[in-house]
């Protein structure tokens, strides 16, 4: 469970499907986020990717050309919006989603937040050959995801319902163990993963 909250009183997983998982560049939250949605049975929303087309060119042009500041504005109002939808769903949010406060009040109040915790040397394994995260086109991407970790680690556990420790188990295990989480807390139903599961099988 999380360290403290940004918001008292809002601390509780909230009974409704609508799950955000918030964690560095490369913990997985896409990866993860997808295969969860396809198990519950719920649309897979990414939020990166919305911002993009809202942009209308990949994150990182916009960044360099435009910058930060402006590109964090976008990420804000594209959250924002996604979170008013009426309809359940699974979101990944981009690494940096957390760094506004509101955007962490948003998130812990409208879903069920997820951090996937990933060390920065199991990042940079992930991560050495990226050439897409602005952030990372460092000349010591190792050192950028050390500062980025010290600086974040305690947003995403603030923003966060639950805590999930990304370093041993495959992308299937860590479905599973969310899914679990999910389910202990009495915000997902079995049966509605068992079915889907087996629907997939079946088909
Ligand atoms: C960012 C992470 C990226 C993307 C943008 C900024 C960050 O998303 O939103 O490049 O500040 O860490 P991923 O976490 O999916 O790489």
């Amino acid at each position: 469970m999380d360290g403290g909250s940004d918001t008292p009183g809002l601390s509780q997983p909230l009974q409704q499907l609508i799950i955000s998982l918030v964690g560095m560049p490369g913990s997985g939250k896409s990866t993860v986020g997808r295969q969860m949605a396809r198990q519950m049975g719920v649309p897979f929303v990414d939020s990166d990717s919305e911002i993009e087309i809202r942009l209308g060119e990949p994150i990182r042009g916009f960044f360099e050309r435009v910058g930060e500041a402006e590109f964090r504005d976008i990420e804000s109002a594209v959250i924002d919006e996604i979170l008013q939808r009426d309809s359940e769903f699974v979101l990944a949010t981009g690494g940096g989603a957390v760094l506004r406060e509101s955007n962490r009040q948003l998130l812990h109040k409208h879903s069920t937040v997820l951090y996937l915790r990933s060390t920065p040397e199991e990042l940079f394994r992930r991560l050495r050959h990226d050439t897409q995260r602005p952030l990372l086109q460092v000349r010591d991407p190792l050192q950028k995801l050390r500062e980025l970790y010290a600086a974040r680690n305690p947003l995403y556990r603030r923003c966060a319902h639950f805590v999930l420790e990304t370093g041993r188990p495959s992308v299937h295990g860590l479905v599973n163990m969310a899914l679990m989480q999910l389910e202990l807390a009495g915000i997902l139903d079995p049966t509605r993963v068992a079915a889907t599961v087996g629907a997939e099988k079946a088909s």
